[in-house]
């Protein structure tokens, strides 16, 4: 065996003796979404204010190094998925050179992306190339009056080409993803089936969760079981694949090339499945969407701290994650910022 090979084998065999990001409730945490700016350049009506959010100052953000130590921390315990996120991810500068980055790091790790696809038509290929291997796209109507009411912004446009763009370059699978809202977008599900006739596209069905501003439980919340109904009214069955217990219960109709999913975050949550860890924008990491933002691991990325420092950090912050966050349904929640803060 040359060096080479041994210094592999020692990795291996460290790694094979190293604990994973477990909690205290036995949930083992391979999932890690990364937020890399709060910034966007839509206001969707369930995400942000229409005005008034302060962003993060530029020095408050992690550089592409403290991001890419912080991510190979998480991969060396098991990490095997990173999602960026934002506010919108492709807002941030050179982002497909931080991806390469993380790439070379965590080289075993599936990386995607959440994004509006506002910028895909000159991304796709870069990010692409930097190791990027899935997509999910916001896209809650096809229809572009709605478009402009629900992202306060005309862009429908540029959002579809940005979708046509990764869908002809071979990104695979492509997640649609639509918020339903009463009285806005509520009547479109049937069209996002019909485009999954022959288009593998994955569209899911988000709950509109309360969040940030919205504190409550909101009138526009429709639940998945009536999307499905309004689905299934407009003349499509819908036959279950099986479910791998993640938080979307897939479906196809039958004949179509596309799947159609439902993400019932509010009707029926998912905590005890949770695998989820996140990393906001600011260094800060969060063990749950609806969790406290407590562990700062700025000061220690910039105070010279060691690596053992911020795993041991991190680890007593997700020693703290609750079993179940609380009923989205009833009552106000504690929420501590929008989910283009956190990052979704
Ligand atoms: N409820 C459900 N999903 C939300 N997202 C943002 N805010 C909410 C909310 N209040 C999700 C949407 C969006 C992505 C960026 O975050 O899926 O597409
Ligand atoms: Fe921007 Fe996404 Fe929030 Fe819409 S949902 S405002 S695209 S971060």
């Amino acid at each position: 065996m040359n060096s080479t090979q041994v210094q592999l084998e020692q990795l291996q065999s460290v790694r094979d003796s190293q604990p994973t990001w477990t909690d205290t409730h036995a949930r083992t945490h391979d999932y890690l979404r990364i937020s890399v700016t709060d910034r966007c350049n839509l206001r969707c009506r369930y995400c942000m204010p229409e005005e008034g959010l302060e962003w993060l100052a530029r020095e408050e953000i992690l550089s592409f190094e403290e991001t890419t130590r912080l991510a190979g921390l998480f991969y060396d315990r098991g990490v095997r998925k990173i999602r960026f996120t934002g506010g919108e991810p492709t807002l941030r500068r050179d982002l497909p050179t931080l991806v390469r980055m993380v790439h070379e790091r965590c080289p075993e790790v599936k990386l995607h992306m959440t994004t509006n696809a506002l910028r895909l038509a000159e991304l796709a290929v870069p990010l692409r190339s930097a190791g990027l291997a899935g997509l999910n796209i916001s896209l809650d109507t096809l229809d572009r009056a709605t478009f402009r009411e629900m992202a306060r912004r005309d862009r429908f446009d540029h959002t579809w080409a940005g979708i046509e763009a990764a869908y002809e370059l071979g990104y695979r699978p492509i997640k649609l993803n639509c918020v339903v809202m009463r009285g806005l977008n509520d009547d479109g599900a049937p069209a996002f089936v019909e485009l999954t006739r022959d288009r593998e596209f994955d569209v899911r069905f988000l709950e509109y969760m309360p969040y940030g501003q919205q504190n409550q439980l909101q009138p526009e919340y429709v639940s998945g079981d009536e999307t499905r109904r309004t689905i299934e009214t407009a003349g499509y069955r819908l036959e279950p694949l099986p479910w791998d217990g993640g938080p979307a219960r897939p479906f196809q109709v039958p004949g179509h090339v596309g799947r159609v999913g439902f993400i019932t975050a509010v009707s029926h949550h998912f905590c005890g499945a949770c695998n989820r860890l996140r990393l906001t924008a600011d260094g800060y990491f969060v063990n749950c969407l609806y969790g406290p933002k407590l562990a700062d691991l700025k000061p220690i990325l910039r105070g010279g701290g060691s690596d053992l420092e911020l795993t041991a950090s991190i680890q007593a912050e997700l020693d703290r994650k609750w079993a179940a966050h609380p009923d989205l349904t009833v009552g106000e929640i504690e929420v501590l910022g929008t989910m283009s803060q956190i990052g979704g």
